[in-house]
């Protein structure tokens, strides 16, 4: 599919110069080009003209796209989500209206056990049917990569069965998505009280198997008090990296524990969550190549401490944002939404946030070489706003402002 964008206003770029990530200060810079267009070819972007340059013409083996001064960002990359499960949690969140806490709904048998036992019950189709509408409702607002996590069987079986969804999404919908690996996201109540078995399961049964399928690029753990312990996440992430995973760690949510300089230690990706991380853990971070990925919407829906995303920046760490779309923490898939957040609660720019929302979030799940950002040689993902400027996205929240989306190349049609 060939195509031509033309009369963009602003073409925001985030472009890095082929580097694989912003850090600190650069996350500020997000290079933007006003009346710009854009020429691709076979889903690549080939040539990228501005103001006062010769802009791309049509030929005959050529669409051309419009966009009559729409504003164009590169599509959004959720690097953190749990959009695939059954069931839903409403009731918890009136609960927690009353004054009740995840942690107080978690430990009377809510949270992550009551999706897990929904998600054990329903079966592949509906998992797919349910998964499928989601990725669709997360295009429409402009998202165009999303990582989706397993963690919600938490038996051989029944994470295997997840993954195969996952995997299934991941070759037909339209949206890039990434596997991860997420066996140990609680301890199973077949296993309450004999944590050590079920993460020998996970190390000698679950991640050699999930590797020799090739079902998961990543293993992540959820390192926190009444979860999984500091030595029980390095013992699942060593595993994992031995059968060829890439490590990430939901670290440092509800407790300060350390989990931000064990995920440094272990050479993971990226840490995600940091809400209660510390100061030793933020100079860990800022001398690592691992991305600290923030999740703004499950501070602002369960009422908790905001990630310190200044201090870290200010640190020179290299922030994304990602949603953590799950149906207990965060029940919203909206990029947008979160750099609301972000910028109101956590003082970041409106530029740290898209630079956070778009290139950091591929770095986080490794594809910052192919997408999140509009460059040259990248993968045409780009979205198009009906809004005077960039800021608008950020500034007028709660709508969808998208106007089109082009996925690899090709205008989408919802
Ligand atoms: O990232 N922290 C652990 N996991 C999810 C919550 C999952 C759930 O409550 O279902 C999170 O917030
Ligand atoms: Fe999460």
């Amino acid at each position: 599919m060939n195509l031509i964008i033309t009369n963009i206003s602003q073409l925001v770029t985030v472009a890095s110069g082929g580097r694989r990530l912003k850090a600190g200060r650069e996350m500020n810079t997000i290079e933007v080009m006003d009346n710009a267009s854009v020429e691709i070819r076979d889903g690549i972007i080939v040539r990228i003209a501005g103001a006062g340059e010769i802009q791309p013409a049509a030929t005959d083996d050529i669409d051309v796209l419009d966009a009559r001064g729409r504003v164009a960002l590169p599509g959004f990359v959720d690097s953190h989500t749990h959009a695939v499960f059954a069931g839903s949690r409403e009731n918890e969140f009136a609960l927690r209206s009353e004054g009740r806490s995840y942690q107080e709904i978690a430990a009377a048998g809510g949270g992550i056990l009551s999706t897990m036992a929904a998600t054990r019950a329903a079966t592949k189709k509906e998992l797919l049917r349910s998964g499928n509408r989601r990725l669709n409702d997360m295009m429409k607002h402009g998202t165009t990569t999303a990582e989706i996590k397993s963690g919600y069987g938490l038996t051989p079986e029944a994470e295997v069965k997840m993954l195969d969804v996952i995997c299934e999404l991941r070759r037909d919908h339209f949206m890039t998505v990434v596997p991860t690996f997420l066996g140990a996201h609680a301890v199973p109540p077949e296993f309450s009280g004999r944590s050590e078995q079920y993460v020998s399961l996970i190390c000698e049964h679950m991640i050699p198997h999930i590797a020799e399928r090739k079902l998961a690029e990543f293993c992540d753990v959820f390192c926190e008090e009444k979860y999984f312990t500091r030595e029980e996440t390095e013992t699942i992430l060593q595993a994992a990296q031995h059968n060829g995973m890439r490590a990430k760690l939901h670290a440092d949510q509800l407790t300060s524990s350390g989990g931000a300089e064990l995920a440094v230690r272990l050479n993971a990706v990226s840490v995600d969550h940091c809400e209660m991380i510390s100061p030793e853990g933020i100079a860990a971070l800022a001398g690592s190549s691992a991305v600290a990925t923030l999740l703004p919407g499950s501070s602002f829906f369960l009422n908790h401490a905001y990630a310190p995303a200044r201090t870290m920046i200010d640190a020179g760490c290299a922030v994304a944002i990602a949603t953590d779309f799950n149906p207990g923490s965060c029940m919203s898939f909206s990029m947008p939404t979160m750099m609301t957040i972000a910028c109101t609660h956590m003082r970041m720019t409106p530029e740290e946030a898209i630079t956070a929302a778009t290139l950091n979030g591929a770095a986080a799940i490794g594809l910052s070489a192919e997408y999140g950002s509009i460059e040259v040689g990248k993968r045409a993902d780009i979205v198009l706003y009906d809004v005077p400027n960039y800021r608008y996205i950020p500034y007028h929240f709660g709508m969808n402002h998208v106007w089109k989306v082009v996925k690899n190349g090709t205008v989408l049609e919802f």
